[in-house]
């Protein structure tokens, strides 16, 4: 928008210092007419939305990992806060201390006025979908409004997961939500509240949604493409990948990422709403024996928590990082296009630039974007040079998809 202001008005500047005859001046002032309103057209093409693709980032509030002012505002598209919950039928926080980061976050949109911000809601549900259609009513009023009073751009809702018998119910919440958050945007003459939705990772618990009303009351949904597989003493005791992009050989497809993917999408999720999932932790395994550290490869435990996270069967990339700089041994499943590394009798399965970068490119044509499951477990501090590579990596295929 400013280049092109700035074009304007040197042209006449340009056009004075011709001494030629009117004609050619009038010539001039034409082509320079016609350069400028091209010139214009393009720019605000590209300006109205340099990424088409919805990149959007979840945030977990731990100060010590991440804290909200360390988000770089033009890294994603979307931010989310995890999470506030429902409590006696209202959108309440998690805590007291969490007001004061609804303000850090939603001022980012002062540094970058694209960026849109939601809140998300994890727990309640089970009692305000059973109750009646009054307290449904009060319920989004007061959601609408406790919104915007923290200028968040819409709620995401996390619950997990519906049981089969609140599909009528549930969806029912979800039309009449989307009904007052529509007739707020017009009383109020505003932009409507963005209303998006987290979807789980397994057929059975994917069947509990009426798919058409998701697809008719959600503006986009992310499809929680991962904890695919971790450690679980009785049912899942061997190495696995947490969100693979493809199945390991003589795996079910749906314990993969384009599995599922394909799965919503024959079910009837339209694609221009639904974004793939993307874990920037890793989930961790004690091997029962260190010279056996391929996938599928017996395991005794969890692993011990990292030095960051301090969190059994789970790393941050960061923590993973620092492992691989430690020693371990990282291996590519060309396969599956995912890395694992193992050290001793540590074993674990986690996302990188690689993984990122492949899935981005792989559903790049095919789907609304990424969900980032979260900015906080990426690496934030940048220890290998790049602050959130995880991240950076699937935005930089998305940016490069709309260069001319
Ligand atoms: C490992 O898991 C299998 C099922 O996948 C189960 O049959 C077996 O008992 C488990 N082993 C142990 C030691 O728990």
């Amino acid at each position: 928008m400013h280049s092109g202001l700035q074009k304007c008005l040197s042209n006449p500047v340009s056009i004075h210092r011709l001494h030629v005859s009117t004609t050619a001046v009038w010539i001039l002032i034409v082509f320079f007419t016609l350069a400028v309103t091209m010139a214009t057209t393009d720019e605000e093409t590209d300006s109205v939305d340099p990424i088409p693709k919805k990149l959007v980032c979840y945030y977990l509030p731990r100060a010590e990992l991440l804290s909200v002012t360390d988000i770089d505002p033009h890294l994603c598209t979307h931010l989310v806060f995890a999470f506030a919950k429902i409590e006696d039928s209202k959108l309440t926080e998690n805590s007291p201390a969490d007001l004061k980061l609804y303000g850090k976050m939603t001022g980012l949109k002062y540094v970058n006025p694209k960026l849109k911000i939601l809140l998300s809601i994890q727990h309640g549900f089970p009692a305000l979908v059973n109750s009646d259609e009054i307290v449904q009513e009060k319920f989004y009023k007061q959601a609408i409004s406790f919104l915007r009073e923290y200028s968040f751009d819409g709620i995401d809702l996390d619950w997990e997961f519906p049981p089969a018998s609140a599909k009528v119910k549930y969806s029912n919440f979800l039309v009449g939500f989307r009904k007052a958050i529509m007739k707020e945007s017009q009383s109020w003459q505003r932009t409507p509240l963005l209303l998006t939705a987290t979807l789980p990772n397994s057929k059975s618990k994917i069947n509990n949604y009426n798919m058409a009303v998701l697809a008719n009351t959600l503006d986009f949904a992310t499809a929680m493409t991962y904890d695919l597989h971790m450690f679980n003493k009785n049912i899942h005791n061997k190495t696995g990948f947490n969100s693979a992009l493809y199945p390991p050989k003589g795996e079910n497809q749906l314990f993969s990422v384009i599995g599922l993917i394909d799965y919503y999408l024959n079910e009837g999720f339209p694609a221009n709403k639904l974004l793939f999932g993307v874990p920037t932790y890793g989930r961790t395994f004690m091997l029962e024996d260190p010279k056996e550290h391929g996938v599928h490869a017996p395991a005794v435990s969890r692993g011990d928590g990292g030095p960051m996270l301090h969190k059994k069967g789970v790393y941050s990339y960061e923590e993973s990082w620092l492992a691989l700089k430690n020693g371990a041994t990282r291996v590519w499943d060309e396969t599956c296009a995912a890395p694992y590394f193992y050290k001793d009798n540590f074993w674990c399965t986690y996302e990188d630039e690689e993984s990122a970068r492949v899935k981005a490119l792989h559903f790049l044509n095919k789907l609304a974007g990424a969900g980032v499951w979260t900015l906080t477990l990426d690496d934030p501090r940048g220890i290998n040079g790049q602050k959130f590579p995880i991240i950076s990596a699937i935005k930089n295929v998305f940016k490069a998809s709309v260069q001319p």
